[in-house]
């Protein structure tokens, strides 16, 4: 008898840390590799938010706090929904956790029973479909390929839902492809789901701030206030305040769901620490200014990125809304083979011979649900980029 838990079986470990892995290896190994596979920005935490944690440890803040973190949080959370959102909730109606990943663990162990449907749009980030399966939630795939945007269309969110559905996962801006929902895009799905109460939707808005081209980014219980009822609006600080390692997620729901939720987490990892929360704190209170300037940066990037890729022979690249991910489809090199002689069958194979070919570690699309594709996160220095895409364009021309 295996010793590892039945309900481990059908969980993959992280694609995305995996590959961030092998680019450390091969970087050890004395090999000279960009890795374009991590999901955080290459900016530091702001100063401001950096002295607002040394200032704490000095005051104390160095104990237990209440499982949903600190009042200040609380209400720094509170004003942050009504503000940005226009979303209102009261502080027994938020949920904070060590990022916005055990946010969406924590729903999850606290709603899915075995059988449950999840409906789950691909490409998706990694974590949705293996942290479902955990609970035994039965992930629903929905392809929502480059010409539909990437995104779910009403027409798809209707034939996905079945009695046993009890999620909906919405991710906007997206993790892979950067693709981000319109007031419209929304607003089509609210109609679905106001004929279908029994389902539930979690919408996933860290990348909320990290828009371009004056996009206006919109939630859906913003979108239609009758969802709000059964909506889990889940942010946090790790990707637009650059706090991806101080590990503080939230959501905002109604009662009955973030008290179960807090039930999961006061058995489990209690709270989030409390100089991080802090930290927080003055991140949601504080200045926003160096957001745009970043939102510059990212956006300078994604253009780089999107023009070289498209000059590359075999390569596709949808240019994304948002986000610090691009999502360029690689079907042009299938069925190509490698200067070492290696077929290209699949994106993995495509992924797997860039790394060994250049040196260039990128994820791909199968991993997201969504094939023939591969992740870049430009969340990276813009000259290593530009080495990087280079390097692709390389060895793309030299596949025949
Ligand atoms: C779409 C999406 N949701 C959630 C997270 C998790 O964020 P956190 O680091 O706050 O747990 C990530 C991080 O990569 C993400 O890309």
């Amino acid at each position: 008898m295996a010793f590892v838990a039945d309900r481990l079986s059908a969980v993959k470990p992280s694609a995305t840390i995996a590959v961030t892995q092998k680019a450390r290896d091969l970087t050890a190994a004395g090999r000279d590799v960009i890795s374009l596979g991590a999901g955080e920005p290459d900016f530091d935490t702001p100063a401001h938010i950096i002295e607002a944690a040394k200032k704490a440890l000095d005051d104390g803040y160095t104990r237990y706090t209440a499982t949903n973190g600190l009042p200040e949080l609380q209400e720094a959370i509170v004003a942050k929904f009504k503000r940005d959102n226009g979303l209102d909730y009261t502080t027994s109606q938020i949920h904070v956790s060590c990022g916005g990943k055990p946010v969406i663990f924590n729903a999850f162990m606290a709603t899915i029973n075995p059988g449950d449907e999840i409906v789950i749009p691909a490409p998706y980030w990694v974590s949705y479909p293996d942290m479902a399966a955990m609970f035994g939630g039965v992930p629903v795939f929905v392809d929502c390929p480059a010409d539909s945007g990437f995104k779910l269309t009403a027409e798809q969110l209707d034939a996905a839902i079945t009695p046993k559905t009890k999620w909906v996962m919405l991710n906007s801006p997206s993790n892979p492809s950067g693709a981000a929902y319109t007031e419209a895009d929304l607003k089509a799905l609210a109609e679905v789901l106001l004929r279908h109460p029994h389902v539930w939707v979690l919408t996933d808005d860290i990348y909320e701030h990290i828009v371009y081209d004056g996009f206006e980014f919109k939630t859906i219980a913003q979108v239609e206030p009758a969802l709000w009822e059964r909506t889990l609006t889940m942010n946090g600080v790790s990707k637009a305040y650059c706090m991806t390692g101080w590990r503080v997620g939230f959501a905002g729901g109604p009662d009955e769901l973030i008290k179960a939720m807090t039930k999961v987490q006061s058995q489990s990892i209690s709270h989030t620490a409390a100089v991080s929360q802090v930290a927080s704190i003055a991140a949601l209170n504080g200045p926003h200014d160096f957001i745009a300037e970043h939102n510059r940066v990212f956006k300078e990037r994604r253009d780089l990125v999107v023009s070289m890729l498209n000059q590359a022979p075999g390569l596709h690249c949808p240019t994304p809304e948002g986000a610090f991910y691009v999502y360029p489809s690689c079907e042009g090199t299938l069925g190509k083979t490698t200067e070492a002689g290696q077929k290209i069958e699949t994106d993995e194979d495509f992924v797997t011979a860039l790394i060994e070919a250049e040196g260039v570690a990128a994820v791909h699309g199968t991993a997201f649900g969504l094939a023939p594709h591969f992740r870049i996160s430009s969340a990276t220095a813009t000259e290593l980029l530009e080495d990087a895409c280079a390097r692709i364009q390389r060895f793309c021309a030299s596949l025949r």
